[in-house]
């Protein structure tokens, strides 16, 4: 009996074992086979099919989807991806409910206002060390495009108003996340810079602001870093959307640039689909009948030749073919998430900005009991919303760090707060995780009496105001609604807020204590009207789930503030340059978003045109001072490069790390420039007091060139350039000058983006 059952199960397995090998024989695998075998194995449906981003619910349920799915029989794994860039996004598991949280690190904006390379690297490594551990390939980030208006909704998932810083902090995300095995996707390219008719708005842009603002931090950003997935954006640009555009996708990304990877469309994005396969877009998200249809009939009527598909899936292959599932690594499901956290709460340190401290107000000296007002003190944001949101376990508030940190909150002014959010949740039925997050920040200000106040400073030593602000993809922000019952917006503050800073101020200075607001906010906010009012202001950003435990440690001192502003904080919201443009035309339904501001963005505008700001570019205090010296060029005439090395020291009696910013003012005569433009900057190490660093910057024929339109050409003009070393764009602390004997064509760049509206760009 036994015998029988061997045999059988011996003919069985043998039959089987045969079957595959003849299937594996007949079917190329990847990783054996080269991709061009695989492809010629494939129907048309399966490549199609292939290049399709599909709603996934494999290994890791709750991301975006999975490309390259159905391929099994050829060895091939799908290739899951997933949101970010504040964080991985897992939704909460839809089936088994069972959640898996990820780590909140701060937004861009906030990593960008730390200016530390080395420490953005270590965020995106530890980030993708939870993408992979996660079981997941790819990350939709980082987010790069320009913060171009200060309303922008999405600007909290952006780096900067300026390309360089953009780009270097991008690069240096990428490269730590892709040292993890998984991949980063640039997103969203190019021009995205609004959220007002975000999936049809054109962006008219001259050739010059394209190439010099909008594209130059993409640029940098895949030279440097080779991102394995950039994701076009939703925008069309001079007339056409990015995903169908072959001049940006392949002229520009592909051959001037040199991105090796594949390119995959904004969720929804675009039309024609067609268009997009042959403008080298590869993927397409989500995927779908309507999607697949289209390219497989247009492959059969001939108006899409079958190689272009086949470059598209073998990119999609590539990704497949480099991923840890791939190479067999079981991800653990179990990231280290408190290792996470303390990468999340250092980066969250370095990103907060002291923008006052009157009579060194902080770091606090003999304070025991604070006044902590402001709803947001109560559930401070640790992000925005939208597809950038984190599912995380926990966000420290600020009265659990205070506690941490051995403070003790006043406990009536915790009543007032705990009775009036109790009520405000109580009312609102949240129909999902999302909204019930948001309530608060969303909700008018509580209005405390002056009277309230004042039994509140004779029980308390120190008084601490929070702002808050959340931001969203999905809208811009705006300036003029009815907020607290008078116009006021994400940008200006609601009265309710203005007369709480003020009578907090008064009535605790009349009592000899100071006063600190933080602003927890994802973008500018309007100061000038207030900021005489406290002792001193924190712009502690949306810093992830450590966001408040970091500003504690800096409030106490613990930590140096060493954070400078990656955007300019205007006086009004019309100082913007764009505001007058923005969003576009006609302003109720815009079809045209015309970048009539061309090249003076952020800085470049203010300095250049003599508008005041409110804090200006490049700004941050410190709790200690530092002394710039012994300014050296390697040369005083430029031929390939130069060097620039200078000595910084502190001199002051703490601790801290300078943001040291090189700026450069060009000869200006034939080519429009504006003053100066950031060429390079240097985070120092932690220096001790009287200790010395020695940085060098290097400037290459780019740093010195603009783009000249009318012969599509990075080009330096020849004459005297300045270089100035400077704490912020404003407080310029060095000066050296070099010459450029002779102009120089830098690099000659193909013709093409040209507006297909008239456009004539602001000059001084
Ligand atoms: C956003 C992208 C995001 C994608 C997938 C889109 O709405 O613009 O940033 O990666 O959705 O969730």
């Amino acid at each position: 009996m036994n015998y029988i059952k061997f045999i059988l199960a011996y003919l069985i397995c043998a039959s089987f074992i045969s079957k595959s090998f003849a299937q594996s024989e007949r079917l190329p695998q990847l990783g054996k086979d080269k991709i061009s075998s695989l492809i010629s194995a494939m129907t048309l449906e399966e490549k199609v099919n292939a290049i399709m981003l599909l709603g996934f619910s494999g290994q890791t349920p709750g991301v975006v989807g999975a490309t390259a799915t159905g391929l099994e029989k050829y060895g091939v794994p799908p290739v899951t991806m997933a949101d970010g860039p504040a964080g991985l996004r897992i939704n909460p598991n839809p089936v088994s409910g069972s959640p898996r949280y990820c780590t909140a690190f701060p937004t861009a904006t906030a990593l960008a206002a730390t200016w530390n390379l080395n420490l953005m690297e270590a965020v995106g490594k530890n980030m993708g060390n939870e993408v992979r551990e996660y079981g997941v390939e790819v990350l939709f980030a980082p987010a790069m495009n320009i913060q171009r208006n200060v309303l922008g909704g999405r600007n909290y998932e952006y780096y900067s108003e300026d390309p360089l810083l953009s780009g270097k902090m991008g690069a240096s995300f990428v490269n730590g996340l892709q040292s993890e095995g998984v991949g980063a996707s640039v997103k969203h390219f190019a021009a995205n810079n609004q959220e007002k008719n975000r999936m049809s708005y054109n962006a008219v842009i001259s050739q010059k602001a394209l190439r010099e603002i909008y594209l130059r931090g993409f640029e940098i950003a895949i030279k440097e870093s080779q991102p394995k997935v950039v994701m076009s954006s939703y925008n069309k640009l001079n007339g056409v959307y990015t995903a169908e555009s072959y001049d940006l996708i392949t002229t520009v990304l592909r051959m001037e640039w040199g991105f090796k990877g594949a390119v995959i469309t904004d969720y929804l994005g675009g039309k024609d689909f067609v268009a997009q396969m042959k403008a080298g877009n590869d993927m397409i998200m989500p995927g779908g009948n309507d999607r697949i249809k289209p390219i497989i009939d247009a492959v059969h009527d001939k108006s899409l030749d079958e190689k272009v598909i086949n470059e598209n899936v073998s990119r999609t292959l590539e990704l497949s073919l480099n991923s840890p599932r791939f190479k067999k690594v079981v991800p653990s499901m179990k990231p280290d998430l408190s290792a996470h956290a303390k990468v999340s709460r250092d980066a969250a340190i370095e990103s907060m900005v002291l923008l006052k401290n009157d009579n060194s107000a902080l770091p606090v000296k003999n304070a025991k009991t604070i006044a902590l007002y402001g709803k947001t003190s109560y559930d401070f944001i640790a992000g925005g919303r939208g597809s950038g949101e984190v599912n995380y376990e926990h966000a420290v508030s600020l009265k659990e760090a205070l506690e941490n940190e051995g403070f003790a909150i006043n406990q009536s002014v915790n009543n007032l707060y705990s009775n009036y959010l109790g009520a405000l949740i109580a009312d609102t039925k949240p129909t999902d995780w999302i909204q019930q997050k948001f309530i608060i920040p969303f909700s008018p200000e509580l209005s405390v009496s002056r009277k309230v106040i004042e039994q509140n400073a004779s029980e308390s030593d120190f008084a601490i105001i929070t702002i808050g602000r959340s931001s969203s993809e999905g809208w811009d922000r705006h300036d003029s609604v009815v907020f607290d019952g008078a116009p006021a917006g994400y940008f200006r503050l609601s009265e309710i807020e203005k007369s709480l800073i003020r009578n907090v101020s008064e009535v605790f200075h009349a009592a000899g204590k100071k006063v600190v607001v933080v602003l927890n906010i994802g973008g500018a906010t309007e100061v000038a009207s207030w900021n005489n009012y406290p002792d001193a202001i924190i712009c502690a950003w949306h810093t992830g789930q450590e966001g408040a435990a970091a500003f504690i440690r800096i409030l106490k001192g613990i930590e140096n503030p060493s954070g400078k502003l990656p955007i300019s904080f205007p006086v009004k919201y019309t100082d913007d340059p764009s505001s007058v443009y923005f969003p576009g035309e006609p302003k109720e339904n815009p079809v045209n978003s015309f970048y009539s501001e061309g090249i003076y963005v952020g800085y470049r505008y203010y300095n250049t045109f003599n508008v005041p700001v409110t804090y200006e570019f490049g700004f941050g205090l410190s709790y200690t001072s530092f002394g710039y010296s012994d300014l050296k060029l390697s040369s005083d005439t430029f031929k390939k490069s130069l060097n620039v090395t200078l000595t910084i020291t502190n001199t002051g009696s703490v601790a801290g790390k300078e943001v040291v910013q090189l700026y450069l003012a060009a000869p200006n005569k034939e080519i429009d420039k504006p003053v100066r433009e950031l060429k390079g900057f240097v985070k120092t190490r932690l220096l001790y007091p009287g200790e010395s660093q020695s940085v060098t910057f290097t400037l290459d024929g780019r740093s010195l060139a603009s783009f000249w339109s009318g012969i599509s050409a990075w080009v330096a003009e020849k004459g005297t350039y300045e270089i100035q070393i400077g704490s912020s764009s404003k407080d310029i602390r060095k000066k050296a000058a070099f010459e450029l004997p002779e102009q120089l064509i830098v690099e000659k760049v193909n013709n093409v983006l040209y507006p297909n509206e008239l456009i004539t760009d602001k000059k001084p």
